[in-house]
């Protein structure tokens, strides 16, 4: 569909777009970090007529950065991450109110969602910013030819990077990608803080149920699982965490939660919450040892933590008990599974609070605008976002939130630069 003279979009309903830019506005107030980018963007221009491509889930707070894109000059359009993300009346007011062009549904068929995609792609863009690397890797195996107009992508999540490792490892990575989600302002809070709130509010909104009390698995001790496991157990819950990694194992127990394998963990839990990017870490065996009731979801990027084939061969029926809750029926019990094994907490909430997102799409905006200043000068590989730029994400957050800290003295600079002072 067109709007205007030629934006084309794809929204459910351009009559949401009041309550949508009402939404965005009020995520707006809680990114001031991104505010200052977007007004010195708006300045400067730094993103002149660059072609973005932007896959991202469609909420209020990437429509905070979409606007801060089109400030700096960009051409941007937006698709979205994930079928069931999208919001649709932040989806119509960035058509409406902004004429940003945005093709996402919320519940969009995976039909749907592979040709936005294409759209994506075939807006020739020189910057991609990614959300679980999707649209880099249909570049790489589908659109080839456009990989010489790509001055370079960034990534926003874990799996996305670890997607970016495999092309690199493979020869097919051939242009510079920004690893956004490691830089310190974005994973040490985004991913643990975010994800941990978020996460229970998905939960807590799909369930309604009382945490107080519940056995919590927690399928992951990543950042995205430390934050989960820590905001259940303030909740009141018995949180058990599982593990492959042994590092992260011995980190869950000296933080003081128990920690087993999921066949054992799988017979005592209410609610399991699988944060690992990795598949089928709740599979048909667990399935079986599960008690009748068990709740089960997942906060990691893609669906496929939860073996739901599996779950659908061992049930004899399926059912929707309550939006975004399905219980699959065994012989012997049941078993609900939230929000389709989608990430629950953009599924039946509404994702990251935006005071995380602020410093996470900050990351994102001097991402983009640093791939096109050093455009023509990065080697392909996979960097991460200059630690001067890191650290002034977390000034402005810091003076954003009046906390002021120390500086070092001369004498200390001069101390932390020798050797020759040791026992006095
Ligand atoms: N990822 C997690 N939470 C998000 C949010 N609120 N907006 C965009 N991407 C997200």
């Amino acid at each position: 569909m067109t709007v205007g003279i030629k934006l084309n979009y794809e929204v459910k309903d351009l009559a949401l777009a009041a309550q949508g830019s009402q939404r965005i506005e009020w995520a707006g107030r809680e990114m001031p970090v991104l505010k200052q980018i977007r007004q010195r963007f708006a300045q400067d221009r730094p993103l002149a007529g660059i072609r973005i491509s932007a896959c991202c889930h469609v909420t209020t707070e990437t429509a905070n950065l979409a606007i801060a894109l089109k400030a700096g000059g960009a051409d941007a359009v937006l698709i979205a991450s994930n079928p069931l993300s999208t919001q649709d009346d932040v989806a119509a007011a960035l058509v409406v109110d902004h004429g940003i062009a945005v093709f996402a549904l919320k519940g969009e068929d995976t039909a749907t969602y592979l040709r936005h995609v294409a759209t994506a792609l075939d807006h020739q863009p020189e910057i991609i910013i990614d959300d679980g690397s999707d649209v880099v890797a249909t570049m790489i195996k589908e659109r080839p030819e456009l990989l010489t107009r790509l001055i370079g992508t960034t990534e926003e999540t874990t799996t996305g990077i670890a997607r970016l490792k495999a092309m690199l490892q493979g020869g097919v990575l051939t242009f510079p990608a920004i690893a956004v989600n490691d830089s310190e302002t974005k994973h040490f809070f985004d991913n643990r803080y975010g994800t941990g709130q978020s996460t229970l509010d998905g939960v807590i909104r799909a369930t309604n149920i009382l945490l107080a009390g519940r056995v919590v698995v927690v399928a992951g001790y990543g950042w995205c699982g430390k934050g989960t496991a820590s905001r259940a157990r303030g909740m009141g819950a018995r949180v058990i965490v599982t593990e492959i990694n042994p590092v992260c194992a011995l980190e869950a127990t000296m933080d003081g939660f128990e920690v087993l394998p999921m066949a054992e963990a799988a017979r005592v839990g209410d609610i399991f919450i699988t944060v690992t990017g990795n598949k089928h870490v709740i599979n048909r065996e667990h399935f079986l040892a599960m008690k009748d009731g068990a709740i089960v979801c997942n906060s990691g990027h893609f669906d496929i933590e939860i073996d739901l084939v599996a779950l659908g061969e061992l049930s004899r029926d399926k059912r929707t008990v309550r939006p975004f809750v399905e219980e699959y029926i065994l012989e012997d019990k049941s078993i609900m599974v939230l929000g389709q094994g989608r990430l629950i907490n953009l599924a039946a909430a509404e994702g990251h609070p935006a005071a995380v997102m602020d410093m996470s799409f900050a990351n994102q905006a001097l991402a983009v605008e640093y791939l096109v200043i050093e455009r023509g000068k990065l080697a392909p590989g996979i960097y991460n976002l200059p630690a001067y730029l890191d650290e002034q994400i977390a000034q402005l957050k810091l003076a954003a939130m009046g906390i002021q800290i120390d500086t070092l003295t001369p004498q200390q600079i001069h101390y932390m630069n020798s050797w020759d002072e040791g026992t006095s």
